[in-house]
């Protein structure tokens, strides 16, 4: 499973990219609006940074508007992907970018009906929100599993970004869920690097070490 950010922040995404660890970044209108920055120039700043695909997120709710919109977000750098909201009216804009060649990342997906119709209308990639399924008491990871399986036994190209990520089993679980891809904010990033046992055992090496060879 690869690793994107979920973030705008330019000095989290550098941290973690020079860390080797990132394939990709994903945004959205609310993580732009924390940075409060212009958002083409941020996202145009992540595309240089970061080699893989980064999804901007368009803002209008018609489709003639997510289009037009989809078209300034690919122009802006070849990795741009257009992240595009599951209503109907982003089904066509999803269909019609398909069919200009301009990758498309369908976001705020809660059911599987809903995975089934972003992969029909030809989203590059999907993305099912984890954590504000289980904040409402379902099992997000249990969606994850169920789209892999119908991607799996229908042949669909798209790939799942497990996104809305709040922990560590989160992680775990998208990859057992057989996520394609996880995007994870860079707190929980950070956490993922830590385990107890690394800090003890590394402790102890260096003591065992310095004992024989000061
Ligand atoms: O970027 C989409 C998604 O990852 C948002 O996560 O934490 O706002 O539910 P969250």
């Amino acid at each position: 499973m690869k690793l994107f950010i979920d973030s705008a922040n330019l000095d989290h995404i550098k941290e973690m990219n020079d860390l080797g660890i990132l394939s990709g970044v994903t945004t959205n209108p609310t993580l732009m609006a924390k940075e409060g920055k212009d958002v083409n120039q941020t996202l145009i700043q992540i595309a240089e940074m970061v080699d893989g695909p980064i999804s901007g997120e368009v803002i209008s709710v018609d489709a003639k508007g997510m289009i037009e919109e989809g078209k300034k977000i690919a122009k802006l750098h070849p990795n741009m992907i257009v992240k595009i909201p599951m209503t109907e009216a982003g089904m066509q804009a999803t269909k019609a970018l398909t069919e200009l060649g301009i990758k498309t990342n369908v976001t705020l997906i809660f059911s599987l009906p809903q995975a089934l119709l972003a992969c029909t209308a030809g989203a590059t990639f999907i993305s099912p929100f984890v954590g504000r399924l289980d904040d409402i008491g379902t099992d997000g990871i249990e969606l994850i599993e169920s789209i892999r399986d119908m991607i799996d036994v229908y042949g669909f190209d798209s790939e799942i970004i497990s996104a809305s990520i709040r922990h560590n089993e989160h992680i775990k679980a998208s990859i057992n869920a057989g996520a394609h891809i996880a995007t994870v904010p860079y707190e929980v990033l950070k956490k993922a690097f830590k385990h107890p046992l690394t800090d003890t055992g590394l402790e102890n090496f260096l003591k065992d070490y310095q004992k024989v060879y000061g």
